[in-house]
């Protein structure tokens, strides 16, 4: 037992707390009443302020080695302060304690939705859209590019930080594992990954849909200057190399915002000239992301008109246009906000923590509709309604479940969603997502607890990425019905990255055809009939009959590459109810302490795909690595 030099380095703080109370606490916590313990002590420390708070934990990351010590200082520097304010902000045995625990220690299971009636508007009456049986127009998906432009061509891929493909002061010797030019299996995207995707997405002559997240995982680093440039650089490639209109949807912006610059005025002095609006702006906060909803907002005017360039300001980065020539609606929302309710569960939900509605949630009672984005959304539909236009809804997160616990969308935002689908899904051609970097699909019903081909009503398309750190690249196109905006077939696009030549010039080619595909495993599926959700539901059933057809299912959605297995019954059974889970409330995601908690010694880089090594991250290591140390050398 090696005594840890822990406790003396928080000794001296207070006589308020014990060390041994802390150790104990993150060594105990194997369950959600032993988090909530946990979190007495945590919050102990939290009281002693962010400063404290903040040096004992990256003292505590680089004694036990969590991470390199540039990591712990970064992540746990950013957003430490954050987490330390949501610990003073709640009680440790509430609700919003167990959202907590939930989502940074995966300790507790997801508690109860907060019931909420959304309040809807009357519908218009309307015969249901048939389709036209006229030729199919292509839109283009593409999604979580997470555009590295720190890569380097030779640089290690095999190195010890989250994230690899950089010239890191410490990497001297030859690398053991030399970064292609275009790209590797441990790291975001090179440049020139994204701009052979934008060449080829070019070359078919579509408009797309962008389902969010340019900047790279490469968390404990990044900075408003680099989310800017990342930004910047990403939208002048979409419109120097794209050529043809994008509608993009804000990703995670992977940043606790304002928070490496402190205060900052100038990030926050144009409020004042904002309209009254929906959602209040405060210029008193230093967390502040109003910035990013500004350049955002004037860099996608060239892509979206004018007054939907004025919407992504106003509504926090949402917004509503029609696409010129068609009687089409894309809402375009926000849904990091809804991921924000989770409070500091993840780094990434720790980084949405810091605009100014954190301190709302920081709170035992949150906002149903915070920065009032459902409003925005039931708005725009029922205009669309009474105008008889079919709509889109794009966004960054999907609704319903993601498979790893740091993503699970909150329940009680999907579940209001999922409210506003049930009114107005007779208008709503298609929902596009991004974040799980999955090609996959989630089915929404009338009833969820009847499901079937007759209670299907919607269904939200997911992914895939680009990024080769989760799969081959790839791409969706989808065949649109120039009438009803159904989609009737969907092609995943990849490059593969064991082609010989990849490194040379990535080779995109047809992965494979959801028409073809699936539709063979269902009888006579009429060649007019889209691939709606009723049509996914009825795959589902053939998933669960044939395996091989699910099997093939499971290796599309990585494209092949980073395969995780699924082939015990529970996991095939969680995963289709994954597929028929829209409402998170009804995936039968589960929380399992030992895949999350303790037990992530080095997860591999695909597991953190979304999360990044965030504080979140760093916490979990702890209890495995604390189990060899005692307070104060006495071994115990
Ligand atoms: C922000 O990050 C970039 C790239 O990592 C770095 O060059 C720059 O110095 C950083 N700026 C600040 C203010 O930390
Ligand atoms: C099962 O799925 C495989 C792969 O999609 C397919 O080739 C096969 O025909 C299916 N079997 C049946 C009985 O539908
Ligand atoms: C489970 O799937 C993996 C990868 O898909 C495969 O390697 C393995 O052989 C499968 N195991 C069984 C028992 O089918
Ligand atoms: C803890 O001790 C065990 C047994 O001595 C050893 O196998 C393990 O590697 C140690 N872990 C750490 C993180 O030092």
């Amino acid at each position: 037992m090696r005594p840890l030099p822990f406790c003396a380095l928080i000794l001296p703080l207070s006589a308020a707390l014990n060390p041994d109370t802390l150790l104990d606490g993150f060594k105990r916590a194997v369950d959600c009443d032993s988090c909530h313990a946990l979190l007495v002590p945590l919050k102990g420390l939290a009281e002693l302020g962010d400063g404290t708070f903040v040096k004992t934990l990256v003292a505590t990351c680089k004694i036990l080695h969590l991470e390199d010590d540039d990591v712990c200082t970064g992540a746990i520097s950013e957003q430490g302060p954050i987490l330390a304010h949501a610990l003073r902000s709640i009680s440790p045995f509430g609700k919003t304690a167990t959202k907590l625990c939930e989502g940074t220690f995966g300790l507790c299971q997801t508690p109860t939705v907060n019931e909420y009636t959304v309040p809807l508007p009357d519908r218009a009456t309307r015969v249901a859209a048939r389709p036209s049986g006229k030729k199919p127009f292509q839109v283009v998906h593409f999604s979580d590019v997470h555009i590295d432009r720190q890569y380097v061509t030779d640089a290690d891929a095999d190195c010890n930080k989250p994230i690899c493909c950089r010239n890191f002061p410490e990497n001297l010797g030859p690398p053991k594992e030399p970064a292609g030019p275009f790209g590797n299996r441990n790291c975001d995207s090179p440049v020139v990954l994204a701009k052979s995707l934008l060449k080829k997405i070019s070359a078919m002559h579509a408009w797309s849909i962008f389902t969010g997240d340019v900047v790279e995982a490469a968390v404990w680093q990044i900075n408003k200057t680099e989310v800017t440039g990342d930004m910047n650089s990403f939208n002048h490639a979409l419109e120097s190399v794209l050529g043809s209109p994008v509608f993009p949807a804000i990703g995670k912006l992977n940043k606790p915002l304002g928070m490496a610059e402190t205060y900052d005025k100038s990030l926050t002095g144009n409020h004042d000239a904002a309209p009254a609006n929906n959602f209040p702006l405060s210029s008193s906060s230093k967390y502040n992301a109003q910035w990013v909803f500004d350049l955002v907002g004037k860099e996608w005017a060239h892509w979206t008109d004018i007054s939907a360039a004025r919407e992504v300001k106003h509504f926090s980065g949402s917004y509503s246009v029609e696409v010129p020539g068609t009687n089409l609606r894309i809402i375009s929302i926000n849904t990091v906000y809804w991921y924000k309710q989770k409070y500091a569960s993840t780094s990434q939900e720790i980084y949405q923590l810091t605009s100014r509605s954190f301190w709302l949630y920081a709170s035992e009672t949150p906002p149903y509709d915070p920065h009032e984005i459902l409003a925005f959304l039931v708005e725009e539909l029922r205009e669309a309604d009474k105008a008889g236009k079919r709509v889109w809804i794009i966004g960054h997160m999907p609704p319903g479940n993601q498979d790893t616990f740091s993503d699970q969308a909150s329940a009680s935002f999907s579940n209001y969603y999922d409210q506003v689908i049930k009114h107005y899904y007779g208008i709503i051609a298609g929902q596009f997502f991004g974040h799980t970097h999955y090609d996959e699909f989630q089915v929404a019903y009338s009833n969820y607890a009847d499901q079937n081909v007759e209670t299907a009503i919607s269904v939200a398309w997911i992914g895939p990425a680009l990024t080769p750190r989760s799969g081959n690249p790839a791409f969706k196109v989808y065949d649109v019905d120039p009438e009803t905006y159904e989609i009737m077939d969907a092609k995943v696009y990849i490059a593969d990255m064991a082609n010989p030549n990849y490194q040379v010039e990535p080779e995109w080619g047809l992965y494979y055809s959801a028409r073809e595909e699936y539709g063979q495993l269902l009888n006579a599926l009429d060649s007019s009939t889209p691939l709606d959700a009723k049509f996914w539901h009825a795959v589902t059933e053939a998933f669960e009959k044939n395996d091989t057809a699910f099997q093939r299912y499971n290796e599309f959605k990585t494209r092949g590459a980073h395969i995780q297995p699924c082939n015990d019954t529970v996991c095939k059974k969680t995963a289709i109810c994954g597929m028929r889970g829209a409402r998170a409330e009804d995936n039968c995601h589960v929380v399992t302490p030992t895949t999350t908690f303790g037990d992530t010694e080095r997860q591999d880089v695909s597991s953190q795909q979304c999360e990044g090594a965030g504080i979140g991250h760093l916490l979990r290591l702890l209890p495995n690595r604390l189990g060899n140390f005692s307070v104060g050398g006495i071994p115990s």
